[in-house]
């Protein structure tokens, strides 16, 4: 059990909360083995009709914990953090996500995945994959360019810098904008109301929304997996994630 992944569930929702702030949110392969249990405990849970993800009003998440990626890539298509995305590609429950201050790499790619998403006013989202020698994920490569369209993609994962609430929400990948200090709120509104409503009814709309991408989501998937994966142990990213961590620019002259 992790204490960096809380879950509290209440009226019908269970609310799975980012809760490593120290570290800005970022993600180990701890958390994701949680998250991805918890989705699981949901789906089968009667009780449970959908699902609030949330960080903190200051931060959603910094993205993947960056040491992890150094010292324990992700090894096989069985590790959590393909199991976590898996798992919220295939979540047959309404699946909101409350976002405030920045959402780096699968901080925003795992959005994509929501139903709903309430965003802060002050959420920045980004995927800086090309900027840390890596691919995109989590079938992102298919994902953005679909609801952004192709040249607004290019810039978000070719570029890799990051865009603000209101152009998440013009693009698409936002319902509603909020003050920092009410996101929360609001997306737990919306879930009760969705937790009151047939849950057959829920899961049938949502499956028939999504059942002509679904194949191509998970097979994008499987194939970003791989390439990612590769490029972990590849001199670009051990330049970015080394980098990082001794708080210099990374030099990719040489890669
Ligand atoms: N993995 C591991 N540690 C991380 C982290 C990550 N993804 N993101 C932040 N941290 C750590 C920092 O190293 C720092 O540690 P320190 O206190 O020991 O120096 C601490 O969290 C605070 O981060 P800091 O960068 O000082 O906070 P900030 O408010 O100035 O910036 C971010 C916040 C999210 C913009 C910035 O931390 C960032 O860009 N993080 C990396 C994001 C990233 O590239 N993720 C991978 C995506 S695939």
């Amino acid at each position: 059990m992790t204490q960096d992944i809380l879950t509290h569930a209440e009226g019908g929702v269970l609310t799975v909360t980012l809760n490593r702030l120290d570290r800005k949110n970022s993600i180990t392969s701890a958390m994701y083995g949680a998250m991805a249990d918890a989705l699981q405990a949901a789906e089968a849970d009667t009780a449970l009709r959908a699902v609030v993800l949330q960080g903190h009003e200051t931060i959603f998440s910094a993205g993947n914990d960056i040491g992890d990626f150094l010292n324990q890539p992700p090894a096989g298509q069985d590790s959590p953090v393909f199991r976590f995305l898996r798992g919220i590609a295939q979540f047959p429950k309404p699946l909101i996500a409350a976002v405030c201050g920045p959402a780096v790499g699968v901080g925003t790619t795992m959005l994509f995945h929501c139903d709903l998403v309430f965003a802060g006013d002050n959420a920045a989202f980004s995927m800086p994959f090309v900027n840390l020698g890596l691919c995109p994920e989590a079938a992102s490569s298919l994902l953005v360019p679909q609801m952004f369209g192709y040249h607004r993609a290019a810039e978000a994962l070719l570029l890799g810098e990051p865009f603000m609430a209101e152009a998440a929400l013009e693009a698409g990948l936002v319902n509603r904008v909020l003050p920092p200090t009410e996101a929360s709120n609001y997306a737990q509104a919306q879930a009760r109301k969705l937790a009151a409503k047939p849950i057959t009814s829920l899961v049938e709309t949502k499956r028939l929304m999504k059942k002509h991408l679904q194949g191509a989501v998970l097979q994008q998937m499987q194939e970003e997996g791989a390439s990612f994966s590769r490029m972990l142990r590849e001199p670009a990213a051990r330049e970015a994630f080394t980098a990082f961590m001794e708080k210099r620019r990374p030099d990719f002259s040489k890669v």
